[in-house]
């Protein structure tokens, strides 16, 4: 009897060591609620919904569907994949370079309402010729 058990011991024990060297299963640190938040980890899921809500706005796109497909933590819109960058980019701004300033860089200081930036004067209409 036994036996037959012990086989079965070190096995559990190297899945247990395994699991906590390599951090398995691995969880978001940030709102138990959350399934696949990478990079606003420290967000409570209210704040999320809030900051959510503000790239709709500050990129003009209306609807949450641009970046998301039915269930919200899948990644299967590419745009949702770009906005991750986005994101981790603009906090790695405010926590570096803006970081004793008092304005901070959101998607509207580059977007203004729009989808993809307009970045050079001429994409916005001839300056003005008085
Ligand atoms: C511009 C793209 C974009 C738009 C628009 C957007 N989201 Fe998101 N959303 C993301 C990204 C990127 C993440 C993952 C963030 C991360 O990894 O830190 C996310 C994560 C989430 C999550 C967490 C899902 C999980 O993993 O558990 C929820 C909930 C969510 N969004 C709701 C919304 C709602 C509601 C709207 C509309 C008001 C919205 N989102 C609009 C890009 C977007
Ligand atoms: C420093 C300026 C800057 C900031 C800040 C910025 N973006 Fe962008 N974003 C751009 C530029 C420029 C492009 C166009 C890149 C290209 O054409 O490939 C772009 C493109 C995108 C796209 C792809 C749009 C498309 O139709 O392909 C998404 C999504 C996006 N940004 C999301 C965000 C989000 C979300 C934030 C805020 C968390 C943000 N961006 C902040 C400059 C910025």
């Amino acid at each position: 009897m036994l036996k037959r058990i012990l086989p079965v011991v070190p096995v559990a024990l190297i899945a247990l060591v395994a699991a906590v060297v390599l951090g398995w299963p691995s969880k978001s640190e940030g709102d138990p609620q959350f399934k696949n938040v990478q990079v606003l980890t420290d967000l409570t899921m209210d704040e999320l919904q809030d900051y959510m809500a503000e790239m709709v706005e500050h990129l003009g796109v209306k609807k949450c569907t641009f970046c998301h497909a039915q269930d919200k933590s899948s990644d299967e819109k590419e745009h949702k994949v770009i906005a991750r960058q986005f994101i981790k980019f603009t906090k790695e701004l405010n926590e570096g370079f803006f970081k004793d300033k008092e304005s901070k860089v959101t998607c509207y200081t580059c977007h203004r309402g729009q989808e993809k930036p307009i970045n050079k004067p001429e994409e916005e209409g001839k300056a003005e010729q008085k």
